[in-house]
């Protein structure tokens, strides 16, 4: 048996975890096992991989980013790309295939293995927005870097009195700024499932400051609409092959703290984190649960079971078919997003 992994999408922190976890559970059953390299791009026209052995795994548990390269790649895009997939599996020898990725990645593995292709997956997102899961690959090691920034914006913010603007990831879905806000004692969140107006940005923090509240803590998802800032569409603006348009150059965070500070006079200053969430080492649970699903998902890849993706539900490993991976989009409940307004 040769067993291949690969990873899609924006990388994250703990993808080396899992991949160590599915190759040392290959090796060790006597199986090959080999990378896909960069993501759906590695299994093209032939695909490329590299051999995988015990030694090429040392240390992979606390490196961050991904030891394959990843890409966006979309084979649904490509004239007869699930066929050309097939047949890059065939030319690479690969028996069975575990794709890490999120709901692009997975969306493509599901296609797959509709066609009776054997593959298996692992959730992997920064956003957290994959269904079913309760735990994705990266989030918690993302949701650290954002609560460090907010701890260190806010001891500048309280020395010089400003209101500190702290644009994160989040295209469709607020995870990152409200588990962060929360945790990092924000006094506003902005995220694209709750669209508010600037004028009830700028009533909060009026508010806040009749209090007696000196400075003043926002973050803002980078796909936030907020109803009275001009963000202007970019025509020019690259998708991917997902069709998502990059938001790298909306600068929502910038645009806000400049309308803050116009309509309240309040100094302001505006921290774009970006990757910085995606890069580094992966915190405690972005080992353990990599490890956990990664193992998971490799047994039942070894007892013939494919179609499926390994998550965490109920706070245990369990199985749930690719297709209810991707059927939709995990979004912030309002609940959740209250609780930072309650604490402000
Ligand atoms: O993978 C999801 C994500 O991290 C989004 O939150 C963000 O909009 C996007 O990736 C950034 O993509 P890229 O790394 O291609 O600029």
């Amino acid at each position: 048996m040769r067993v291949g992994v690969l990873t899609g999408g924006g990388d994250a922190a703990g993808l080396n975890a899992a991949i160590r976890a599915v190759g040392r559970t290959t090796l060790r059953s006597g199986s090959e096992f080999v990378g896909v390299v960069n993501g759906w791009a590695g299994l093209l026209d032939g695909g490329e991989t590299i051999a995988l052995d015990d030694r090429s795994l040392i240390g992979a548990l606390r490196e961050g980013g991904t030891m394959l390269g990843s890409s966006r790649t979309n084979p649904l895009a490509i004239d007869r790309g699930l066929e050309n997939v097939e047949a890059s599996l065939a030319a690479q020898g690969i028996d069975a295939l575990v794709a890490i990725g999120g709901d692009d990645t997975l969306s493509v593995a599901a296609r797959l293995a509709e066609r009776g292709v054997p593959v298996v997956g692992l959730p992997k997102t920064v956003d957290f927005d994959l269904a079913v899961t309760e735990y994705c690959i990266g989030f918690d090691s993302a949701v650290a870097i954002v609560v460090e920034a907010l701890d260190r914006l806010h001891t500048t913010a309280a020395s010089h009195h400003r209101v500190m603007v702290c644009e994160v990831m989040g295209r469709a879905s607020g995870w990152l700024a409200v588990m962060g806000g929360i945790a990092g004692g924000a006094d506003l969140v902005v995220i694209p499932e709750f669209p508010i107006s600037l004028d009830q940005v700028v009533e909060v923090l009026n508010e806040r400051k009749s209090r007696g509240r000196m400075y003043s803590i926002v973050v803002v998802a980078e796909g936030a609409e907020i109803e009275g800032l001009h963000v202007p569409d970019d025509p020019a603006a690259p998708k991917d092959a997902f069709g998502h348009v990059s938001l790298s150059q909306r600068a929502v965070g910038e645009r806000l703290g400049g309308a803050i500070l116009h309509a309240t006079g309040h100094e302001t200053r505006a921290t774009v984190l970006g990757h910085v969430q995606r890069g580094g080492s992966p915190v405690v649970s972005d080992r353990i649960w990599p490890t956990r699903l990664g193992l998971a998902v490799t047994d039942a890849l070894f007892e013939g079971t494919f179609g499926i993706c390994a998550i965490v539900q109920d706070g245990g490993v369990a199985f749930v078919p690719l297709s209810d991976v991707v059927a939709s989009q995990k979004r912030v409940p309002r609940s959740l997003y209250d609780v930072v307004a309650r604490v402000n």
